[in-house]
């Protein structure tokens, strides 16, 4: 996703933290909301000193294969990406500054899982490489996914959060249920249809958005939810 994508994951993950959580969260990021951190990934991006994290921020899985199953990526992924931050924050002798740094590496990386096309496959680049048209202009499957739905909402990450469905308790326990493969599996599932949604070249406009809005907003939700659930298990 792009900014306003993390932020509302940050804004939901915020609102569903145990006390525990959101004060050692609170003390570590010196009082900073998470949606305020949850950009940081890449915007070190442009910094070449932090290269080694590039890769984390996406996994590529082919069409009916498992993660388990596959060939990892030797620079890391999305899984191997998340496991490593939260064996790092979640240890207390660790120095607060390296807590830090891959707190906020976690908060991005749990929402990019998200994204459906962030698994997607490696042939096209997640699809990068699937050129469309967004209102006219040139764009590409994965950046309609990661902002051009988004962006032409209109809205700003809180009013998009507001907009969320408010569930009870027993649902969102459902939506926070598994770990980081099955929602791995899930955005793939939904990335083999969203290859489908699309053909070439495609002129994709206000069709397109009224499709899968919703499929959108259950992601972000989705993702916020869940990066609660990984927060609340590390600070227990
Ligand atoms: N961004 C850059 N490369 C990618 C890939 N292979 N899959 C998904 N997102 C990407
Ligand atoms: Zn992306
Ligand atoms: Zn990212």
């Amino acid at each position: 996703w792009s900014k306003t994508g993390h932020r509302v994951i940050g804004e939901v993950a915020q609102e569903e933290l145990s006390g525990k959580a959101k004060r050692a969260i609170h003390k570590l990021l010196d009082g900073k909301s998470l949606s305020a951190i949850s950009n940081f990934a890449d915007e070190i991006k442009a910094d070449s000193r932090y290269r080694e994290f590039s890769a984390w921020h996406y996994v590529n899985v082919p069409p009916g294969k498992d993660y388990k199953d596959i060939e990892p990526n030797t620079y890391g992924d999305l899984v191997t990406g998340i496991r490593k931050c939260v064996e790092v924050v979640g240890n207390k002798k660790n120095p607060k500054e390296d807590r830090v740094f891959y707190l906020k590496m976690l908060v991005h990386l749990v929402g990019d899982l998200h994204q459906p096309m962030h698994v997607g496959r490696l042939e096209d680049k997640g699809g990068n490489d699937i050129q469309v048209q967004w209102f006219g202009r040139g764009s590409n499957l994965h950046r309609v996914w990661d902002s051009n739905m988004i962006d032409d909402y209109g809205l700003s990450f809180t009013e998009l959060a507001n907009t969320l469905p408010s569930l009870d308790k027993k649902a969102r326990r459902k939506i926070q249920a598994g770990e980081v493969l099955d929602w791995v599996k899930e955005s793939q599932e939904i990335a083999d249809k969203l290859y489908d949604s699309v053909e070439i070249g495609e002129k994709l406009s206000y069709r397109y958005s009224y499709d899968w809005w919703g499929t959108v907003e259950s992601q972000l939700h989705k993702g916020g939810l869940r990066l609660a659930k990984v927060l609340n298990d590390i600070f227990k």
